[in-house]
């Protein structure tokens, strides 16, 4: 897929994957396809990160791919060398906003204060992740800042549940929500990609 403008209207959950048997990539991105949810924010948390990037990239162009966990600036050039379409940071700083901005690709700075939303949206940005979302405050938290900073809009993420996703998709300033739960650890040593594939149907319904 090319990169995306937005990433908030892809799909209604972002599978938020960690990869770190390499052979797991490629099959865990067709199983979310399979299942409805062509989109993957793959973190840069494992060593074998940027090469399952690589990977998706070659074998399934049809995904939405984004890097997750971009935390350095040096990350956002890889991730994107890789082969991302779009980035995702768990928080925001001047350096990797500014690198981030000069990839040309769609990206969420993640924010989880009310002044880190206002830097963003200086920054002229006015879609962003918002993360820890259970622990910073939840969808009663995204409730309150749609009152002055209705032009905010988020993918809240951090603890969030196919019980509580709802919560924020009902929300008027959340396009998504990101999980972990569509790729549960046990399912993925199982190899049982259609455990993933009917839990990608489930929170696609969500939408
Ligand atoms: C993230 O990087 O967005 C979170 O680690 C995902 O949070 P979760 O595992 O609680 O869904």
């Amino acid at each position: 897929m090319s990169a995306p403008d937005s990433v908030l209207d892809l799909v209604p959950v972002l599978p938020v994957v960690l990869v770190d048997d390499l052979t797991t990539a490629v099959p865990i991105a067709r199983a979310l396809v399979d299942g409805g949810l062509p989109a993957i924010e793959l973190t840069l948390r494992t060593p074998v990160a940027l090469d399952a990037i690589r990977a998706i990239a070659a074998e399934v162009p049809e995904i939405a791919l984004g890097a997750g966990t971009v935390v350095t600036p040096a990350q956002a050039s890889a991730a994107v060398a890789a082969g991302a379409g779009f980035l995702v940071s768990p928080g925001c700083t001047p350096s990797l906003l500014a690198a981030m901005r000069d990839t040309g690709l769609a990206f969420l700075p993640g924010t989880s204060t009310v002044s880190e939303v206002m830097g963003v949206l200086e920054a002229g940005l006015t879609e962003m992740k918002f993360f820890p979302a259970e622990a910073a405050g939840g969808a009663p938290y995204l409730r309150s800042v749609a009152g002055p900073l209705p032009q905010a809009r988020f993918c809240p993420t951090g603890g969030i549940t196919p019980t509580s996703a709802p919560r924020y998709l009902a929300l008027p300033n959340v396009g998504c929500v990101g999980g972990s739960w569509l790729t549960p650890p046990d399912a993925v040593a199982a190899r049982d990609w259609e455990r993933i594939s009917k839990l990608a149907a489930e929170a696609a319904a969500l939408g």
